[in-house]
């Protein structure tokens, strides 16, 4: 592992039912987590509402809407989601050259105008419900930061893999994480927080096992500490 590297950080999906719910458990996480991610479902329920209440908090939003349409409108979803202050989004790889470049472009143009950082373009490789196999999610995560994007969605034993093929400095975030002794819920290719690390993961996604938990800072607490270990 690359010593100067930033430690991996905890980001939790507010994969949540309400408004109310939310607000709870960012009283209750931040400043522990810092990242809270925003999915399709809980943004088309409640919006730039959820994502100005985090940001109110003091934590940043990762927007996973998994952008994927014509290289015009994904542009232009990067833009609005720059304009929401976001710190990172993701986007199809398999979008396609075309649109993963005018994403990057359009974040990079919004950023120089308002002179401000553009959030983190993250490119998602293959969906763990459709089962797609390392080489093509090796080439996706190629093709991605070849493009510009800034990392890649993928498991924790592809992102060892990753890590050895791609010589050049991306994210990695990892989703499916499970804390030792914890069940895998619907998720396929689990791996405990220090195994995502020692992988190459920069980011650990977690949800149910914290949302779910009786004592979710606890939980969260433990995960922290088990990443030190
Ligand atoms: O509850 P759990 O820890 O499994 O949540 C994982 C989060 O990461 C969910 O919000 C899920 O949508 C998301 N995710 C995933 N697998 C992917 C991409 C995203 O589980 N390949």
């Amino acid at each position: 592992m690359n010593k100067l590297k930033p430690p991996a950080q905890v980001i939790v999906a507010l994969d949540v039912d309400s408004l109310e719910e939310a607000r709870k458990l960012l009283d209750i996480l931040y400043p522990q987590v810092t990242i809270f991610k925003i999915g399709a479902q809980v943004f088309t329920a409640f919006g730039a509402q959820l994502i100005d209440l985090v940001h109110k908090k003091g934590a940043q939003v990762f927007l996973d809407l998994k952008y994927f349409d014509i290289p015009n409108t994904v542009a232009g979803a990067v833009v609005a989601a720059s304009r929401l202050k976001v710190k990172m989004l993701t986007l199809h790889i398999s979008g396609g050259k075309e649109m993963l470049r005018a994403a990057v472009v359009a974040a990079g143009l919004e950023a120089k105008k308002n002179n401000t950082l553009a959030p983190l373009l993250i490119g998602v490789t293959g969906l763990t419900s459709s089962c797609a196999n390392a080489q093509e999610v090796i080439a996706l995560a190629e093709t991605g930061i070849s493009c510009g994007l800034d990392g890649v969605v993928c498991s924790a034993r592809e992102a060892a893999i990753l890590r050895k093929k791609i010589n050049k400095d991306f994210l990695i975030i990892t989703p499916g994480i499970r804390p030792e002794h914890s069940g895998a819920d619907d998720q396929q290719r689990t791996a405990t927080p220090l195994e995502a690390i020692k992988a190459g993961s920069d980011f650990l996604v977690i949800g149910r096992p914290i949302l779910k938990s009786n004592d979710p800072l606890k939980t969260t607490n433990e995960i922290l500490e088990s990443m030190r270990l």
